[in-house]
């Protein structure tokens, strides 16, 4: 595969690491993601072919549970919110549209245009249908969300905004203006982000995985720019008008046994889950 025929090489590895959970972990599984599969089978060398390969390679393992833990939190979300519109914001491969559609559910991905493209290559290739509107857009500038309203949104209808392995490739000033532009949404909306910690709140396996990680993304033309304290993004959340609802590790994030029942699958303290709401003014 040439390097420009991947755009972001961070979201086929979040898709491969969904997409090998159900093939090399044990029950109970965060989740299942077969679209995900098909997306990292489409013909090309896959890092799901590292996954299956070497499942207890530490850093291929904690990307699972990264990838996995978060994308069941959001799905866990969805569900009790019963969501009507649902927006994924730096959507890249996720799979929300196939896994959990439902009756009177809309969905609209958010992501720079060339990932958008591949993204529907992809999708074609695999012969899996697009679910949700594709939104071509930096969230790292102005105007994304009245592109989401240009494209089909209902500004009076609540939302479920996803915002998940993204944070950390935008400069903490873009994250904050992010988190300004949700809280345009309705009363009742929901948002549902992950953040990493800074290096001096991770624990030792957070630390190799995320020095891993950022320095595999820097390489490809996505470095890490932000790491946040609990307490910066409470912050940041309050100031732009969202109430914190839950907050948590993502090792936390599971259900119970889990831990206990994982040959690979060890937890690590670098990602912070956290969902916040608006409510009406009083
Ligand atoms: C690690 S992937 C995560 C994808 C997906 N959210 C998931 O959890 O699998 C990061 C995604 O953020 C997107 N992204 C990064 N910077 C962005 C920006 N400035 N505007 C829009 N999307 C961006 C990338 O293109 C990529 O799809």
């Amino acid at each position: 595969m040439e390097a420009n025929d991947t755009p972001s090489p961070t979201a086929l590895l979040a898709a491969a690491a969904r997409a090998a959970h159900a093939l090399v972990d044990a029950p109970p599984l965060l989740l299942e993601d077969p679209a995900a599969r098909a997306l990292c089978t489409t013909g090309d060398a896959s890092p799901l072919d590292f996954q299956l390969a070497q499942p207890g390679v530490p850093v291929l393992a904690a990307a699972r549970v990264s990838a996995c833990a978060r994308a069941r939190h959001a799905d866990d979300v969805l569900v009790a919110r019963r969501a009507r519109q649902v927006v994924v914001l730096g959507a890249g491969l996720d799979t929300t549209t196939h896994r959990r559609p439902a009756p009177g559910r809309r969905f609209w991905l958010v992501d720079l245009p060339d990932v958008l493209t591949w993204r529907a290559r992809l999708l074609a290739r695999a012969g899996l249908p697009e679910a949700g509107v594709p939104v071509p857009a930096d969230l790292g500038g102005a105007g994304w969300f009245d592109a989401l309203v240009d494209a089909g949104l209902d500004p009076h209808v609540p939302v479920v905004a996803v915002w998940l392995g993204v944070g950390m490739y935008l400069e903490p000033d873009a994250c904050r203006a992010l988190l300004a532009s949700v809280a345009a949404l309705p009363a009742g909306s929901t948002l549902v982000l992950d953040h990493v910690l800074p290096a001096d709140e991770r624990d030792a396996a957070g630390a190799a995985y995320a020095a891993a990680v950022a320095a595999f993304a820097g390489r490809h033309g996505e470095p890490w720019r932000t790491a946040a304290s609990a307490a910066t993004v409470r912050d940041w959340l309050t100031d732009t008008g969202w109430a914190v609802a839950d907050e948590r590790d993502e090792a936390d994030a599971v259900p119970p046994g889990f831990w206990d029942a994982q040959p690979h699958l060890r937890p690590m303290r670098l990602v912070r889950l956290v969902t916040a709401t608006l409510t009406a003014p009083a």
